[in-house]
């Protein structure tokens, strides 16, 4: 693949690939000392339009690790603000000769038409609601590396999965990889027809959450429910944050995952996050190495220069 535009379009042989890759750049990632030379004298441009803490710095962290040039495009003091539109900042970027571009923009599909415009490689790292491919094979390789396998787990995604790129990536991979993917959360914040796709729907988190092995937590992403119903804070966490007594519906070894940012008291309660079962921030350290695993493997794709 020349692109990591989603996780659709991948096999599961090309997921297993890259969760191997991956794995093998944890202890990589966790020493500047064993640093890789794979992209020395390539360019890398992290290009946000949304704002980001842990995708980004991870991107920036593997890029460096694998010995990339990586620039960092700061978009709020860019020409963006003067109106320059998404393509034509791309073209100019690419001008530039990067070899690698990150992309997140708030639009659906805005990385694959970017991917289009411009010669070198292009990592989606989040576009509207549709995909967050690196977050769908971090959190594989976190439930992998916890449980063994993906294959025959259940894995209860619960929240706000309407407007869930996070929650999109991940029911996809999940569902290429054998889990059993379950989707909990209010009718109003359940895709229309998700059903007939195939995987489970509840409404109620004690039905959702009786035998998983996996509670996937989401934030409300109230930046996307532009005038459409947005739950009162209180009335969401009594029915459908994830405390204690909720977490009791699950097997007993059951682990939590979030993708961050978390809203600590809205989807999930601190004693949760923070508790003996939360996965929340191996999370955040299997992203370093997943996207070395990315970038590694888009390295011998690259054009020559
Ligand atoms: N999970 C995730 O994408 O976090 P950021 O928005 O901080 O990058």
């Amino acid at each position: 693949h020349r692109h990591l535009l989603g996780i659709e379009g991948l096999s599961p042989l090309d997921i297993q690939a890259l969760l191997d890759l991956a794995d093998e750049q944890v202890e990589v990632s966790r020493q500047i000392e064993k640093s890789k030379s794979t992209l020395r004298g390539r360019t890398q441009i992290n290009l946000f339009f949304e704002a980001s803490t842990r995708t980004q710095s991870s991107f920036e962290i593997a890029g460096k690790r694998l010995g990339a040039d990586v620039m960092n495009m700061q978009v709020a003091s860019s020409s963006v603000k003067k109106g320059e539109t998404l393509i034509d900042t791309a073209v100019t970027l690419n001008a530039m000769r990067p070899d690698i571009i990150v992309v997140r923009h708030h639009a659906a599909g805005a990385v694959h038409l970017l991917a289009q415009k411009v010669d070198c490689a292009v990592v989606n790292a989040g576009d509207g609601a549709h995909e967050h491919p690196t977050q769908a094979l971090l959190d594989a390789l976190t439930i992998r590396r916890n449980k063994g396998r993906i294959e025959g787990l259940t894995v209860a995604i619960c929240g706000d999965i309407l407007h869930s790129r996070v929650a999109r990536s991940n029911m996809i991979l999940l569902a290429a990889m054998g889990a059993r993917v379950r989707l909990v959360a209010p009718s109003t914040l359940l895709p229309p027809g998700i059903a007939r796709l195939g995987f489970e729907t509840f409404t109620s988190m004690e039905k959702g959450l009786k035998d998983a092995d996996i509670v996937m937590m989401l934030r409300l992403q109230r930046e996307r429910m532009n005038g459409s119903f947005v739950p009162s804070v209180k009335e969401y966490f009594r029915f459908y944050g994830l405390d204690q007594e909720k977490l009791a519906f699950a097997k007993p070894d059951a682990l939590v995952m979030h993708p961050g940012p978390m809203n600590r008291g809205v989807e999930i309660s601190s004693d949760v996050a923070d508790g003996a079962q939360s996965l929340i921030r191996e999370q955040v350290e299997m992203g370093v190495a997943v996207r070395m695993a990315v970038l590694e493997a888009l390295a011998s794709h690259l054009p020559n220069r």
